[in-house]
């Protein structure tokens, strides 16, 4: 695939490792393709960083056809650069991409794009403990039509942010909030695809939980909202007397590719773990019992997040005391040190640049 490069006159100055915050600050440069029904996906092109010009009729305004991802390249002890598990993120934005009636992309050829645009900006994947480059790649649909149907052009684009950690509260129990009055995603519908629409869906019912002190909203699922789903932005997993619990992909859950990770760590330790249906009452009579011995979350932003306090109803529970328990920090450490470089991967994990 031959891609131009323009690169741009004036480079930004460069943030302090120490204080990146997550999501705000981009690099110098972004890769852009196109795709139109004659061409395929074509004019792939590295530029500088910049507004994306559109009508105001553009489809993806109005009727949210767009899929994206979220993953991260890392920098080790001795200076490389190297991904964690890209082309599983490739592959699932395809996946979305077919949900959303959006043409297929070449995986492989993204991959590459995604790698010569690192190589331009490799100054701006920091080095600070704990701090990464997050990749951003999106498609959104370009048609400039209202009315609704599948657009029949497309821009794909890939941004890139160097990032912190994504909790104020760093690596500490967060506060969760189980919603009944609102769903996420609905079995038939976008759930397990990663697109716009379900992140919309989601923000009335966060914005209630950060009213009541809470930093994420547990997820139940959207037809008897009896059965844990996912909390926040990521997927989540119950320790119960010794066994690791995650719901079962239901077909409006995201299919996380940290969640995979560990659920292959898990095997690979000998720790009992299973993908089941596991309903609000069985985690709340676990807490009664004394059984449920930790709740995290799972995903690229956060890796491991802990969950220390769960509201549902008119009853709170505190897990392991509100501290961070045993299995959370061993899947964390265990997960950073592969992304970092510090211990070998399983085959397929690490891409280097
Ligand atoms: C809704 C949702 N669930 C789960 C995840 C976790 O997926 P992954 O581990 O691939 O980042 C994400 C994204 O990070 C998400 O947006």
């Amino acid at each position: 695939m031959q891609i131009l490069s323009t690169l741009s006159k004036k480079l930004k100055p460069r943030p302090d490792d120490h204080h990146l915050g997550f999501g705000a600050l981009f690099t110098d440069h972004m890769f852009n393709m196109d795709y139109s029904p004659e061409k395929g996906w074509h004019n792939s092109r590295i530029e500088p960083y910049g507004p994306i010009q559109m009508d105001p009729a553009t489809m993806v305004l109005h009727y949210g056809q767009e899929v994206f991802e979220g993953l991260k390249a890392f920098r080790t002890a001795g200076g490389s650069i190297q991904f964690f598990r890209p082309k599983d993120n490739f592959k699932r934005m395809n996946r979305s991409c077919r949900s959303l009636c959006i043409p297929e992309f070449d995986a492989a050829q993204a991959f590459e794009a995604l790698k010569q645009l690192i190589t331009i900006e490799k100054e701006w994947v920091p080095r600070a403990p704990e701090t990464s480059l997050y990749i951003r790649p999106t498609i959104i649909a370009m048609d400039p039509f209202l009315g609704v149907r599948a657009s029949h052009t497309y821009r794909f684009f890939i941004i890139l942010s160097p990032v912190g950690a994504y909790y104020a509260e760093g690596f500490n129990p967060v506060k969760i909030w189980v919603t009944r009055d609102h769903v996420r995603a609905v079995r038939g519908g976008l759930g397990e695809a990663k697109t716009s629409g379900n992140y919309a869906a989601s923000l009335y019912a966060a914005e209630e939980a950060h009213r009541h002190g809470y930093t994420q909203v547990l997820w139940l699922d959207g037809v008897e909202q009896r059965y844990v789903e996912e909390v926040g932005s990521m997927n989540i997993f119950f320790v119960i007397d010794g066994e690791v619990v995650t719901p079962m992909l239901s077909g409006s859950i995201l299919p996380g590719i940290t969640r995979d990770t560990v659920i292959a760590l898990a095997r690979t330790w000998g720790v009992q773990v299973s993908e089941r249906k596991i309903s609000i009452d069985e985690v709340m009579a676990a807490h009664e019992n004394g059984t449920l011995e930790e709740v995290f979350g799972s995903g690229t932003a956060a890796v491991i997040s802990p969950v220390g306090e769960i509201k549902y109803e008119e009853k709170i529970i505190t897990i392991g005391k509100g501290q961070v328990g045993p299995m959370a920090k061993r899947f964390f450490n265990a997960i950073a040190d592969i992304q970092y470089g510090r211990a070998e991967a399983p085959a397929n994990w690490i891409e280097k640049l």
